[in-house]
């Protein structure tokens, strides 16, 4: 397919072919400009967000990569790409700050190109502002059509002026384009995409679009092509992957996949995210208890305790329901750790709402958990809510919210202290030179004493010494 291009005649019109052939004519005006320039082109490209953009943004480097950009960390460089994220207000402000600094760099270089990608770009009110206020941008694009990224770096070469290409939605899934990882051994991979469950607080459902799941063929293809590369630990990824396989012309369930890519051999570990507490089968849970590759970690966003704000906040499940599911988690898998994401000051939160989630955290015992305060999404439902909370009220509730989880985590990772764990080394330790740093099954960090040609391989490790957030370990 790629080999075969001929890049004399016209774009192909089907993918990836198309993508191919523009990458081949980016490669020339890249190798063009190099001679000009009597240097080496530099690219960055900085992630804001979650897992996805992270696994967006490897997809995108590859592709920059192919057309043949050096990578680089610096911003001041030849090609700046931002992989944006919109779910609170903070991550917007962050780019934005960002952004502004991106002017002074191509003041000095006025050749540079800057491009603005993912979930932030799929708001109008966003683009409204870059045009106004950010004119120096060249390219922007969305999250469902980053599969075009080089023909829209061919284009953008080609403009003088701002290329905005931005899709409201799409049913389109392109698979087998360059596919670049940051970590030789682990990696993530999309199982599907998009969300349809609007949690009323959550912009992703709207800057992400309708669900669409991966063919279990394919996905298994790509791990093991990983694999092949190197690769020990997938996070298989979706917004809910409890979802998984079910608009399929032939459906099939997640807790099926999984049994699939336990079967991949050479691979030794896998995770997912996320699962939605409304639809965690028995399939699943008994899938995970038997399997020997699936960590024994669930990270199970909560939101909130109280059933009248999981109501409102449109979850699907009770403060009981989500206690009765923990209890049942635990009792087929009594090592399973579990981790959680929390929003604090929902509109119409009470200081009763707020008490019953900490009554859940005690009871639940999360090794850890992500703690949110509630950001307006203009378009979603809560956005429109009355009863916003103040925000002295929210910082205290988010504070008293903080101690209590630290606490139960730390008492929880004093707990492991003594046993045997499998471990994946991931690389050197940035302060001692004798040790190695990877982690536990439930992400957890442990250093311990070790050289290079670790890292990428699973060890069996004893802990030693609980510090905080992490283990001291040994080799056993
Ligand atoms: N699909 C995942 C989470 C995606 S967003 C799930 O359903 O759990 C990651 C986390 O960001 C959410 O779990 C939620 O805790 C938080 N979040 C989403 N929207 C938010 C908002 N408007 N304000 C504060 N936190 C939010
Ligand atoms: Fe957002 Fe809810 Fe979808 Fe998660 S499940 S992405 S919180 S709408
Ligand atoms: Fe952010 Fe988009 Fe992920 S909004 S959290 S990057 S899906």
């Amino acid at each position: 397919m790629y080999n075969e291009t001929d890049f004399n005649l016209e774009a192909p019109v089907q993918e990836p072919d198309r993508q191919y052939y523009y990458i081949e004519q980016c490669r020339k005006l890249v190798q063009d400009i190099e001679q000009k320039k009597g240097r080496r082109l530099k690219a960055c490209v900085n992630t804001f967000g979650c897992q996805m953009n992270a696994r967006d943004s490897e997809k995108l480097i590859g592709i920059l990569k192919e057309i043949g950009y050096e990578m680089t960390e610096e911003e001041d460089c030849d090609f700046v790409l931002f992989n944006t994220c919109t779910v609170r207000e903070n991550a917007n402000t962050r780019v934005y700050g960002r952004l502004g600094q991106l002017k002074n760099y191509k003041k000095k270089n006025p050749q540079m190109m800057i491009a603005l990608c993912g979930c932030m770009m799929q708001e109008p009110h966003v683009v409204e502002k870059i045009k106004t206020t950010y004119g120096y941008v060249n390219l922007i694009f969305g999250t469902h059509n980053i599969y075009k990224f080089a023909e829209l770096i061919y284009n953008s070469f080609q403009s003088e002026r701002l290329l905005i290409d931005i899709w409201k939605d799409t049913d389109k899934i392109v698979e087998d384009l360059p596919n670049e990882r940051k970590f030789p051994f682990k990696t993530g991979i999309n199982i599907m995409f998009g969300c349809d469950n609007f949690c009323t607080y959550c912009i992703v459902p709207y800057v992400r679009g309708r669900e669409r799941s991966r063919n279990p063929k394919d996905i298994v293809r790509e791990i093991k092509r990983h694999v092949a590369g190197g690769v020990k630990e997938v996070m298989l990824l979706g917004q809910n992957v409890n979802s998984y396989g079910k608009n399929l012309e032939e459906p099939v369930t997640f807790a099926k996949l999984l049994e699939e890519v336990e079967k991949i051999d050479g691979l030794e570990r896998i995770r997912f995210m996320t699962p939605h507490p409304k639809d965690l089968s028995d399939d699943l849970i008994e899938v995970m208890r038997k399997s020997k590759k699936i960590c024994h970690h669930i990270h199970l966003p909560l939101q909130s305790g109280s059933t009248k704000l999981l109501a409102k906040m449109n979850r699907k499940y009770t403060k009981e329901q989500y206690l009765e599911l923990v209890a049942k988690i635990k009792e087929r898998i009594p090592d399973i750790s579990l981790t959680t994401d929390i929003i604090v000051g929902f509109p119409g939160e009470t200081e009763e709402d707020f008490n019953d989630t900490l009554d859940v955290v005690r009871q639940a015992e999360f090794d850890s958990a992500y703690t949110f305060i509630y950001s307006k999404r203009t378009g979603t439902p809560a956005a429109l809510m009355d009863d916003q909370i103040s925000e002295t009220v929210v910082k205290q509730r988010f504070d008293r919210l903080l101690a209590l989880i630290q606490d139960t985590s730390s008492r929880l990772t004093a707990k492991r202290v003594g046993t045997v764990q499998r471990v994946l080394v991931e690389s050197m330790n940035e302060q001692d030179e004798t040790l190695v740093t990877g982690r536990l099954e439930n992400n957890s960090v442990v250093h311990f004493a070790g050289d290079e040609s670790m890292i990428g391989g699973l060890y069996d490790v004893k802990l030693l010494e609980a510090k905080g957030f992490y283990y001291m370990g040994e080799r056993v």
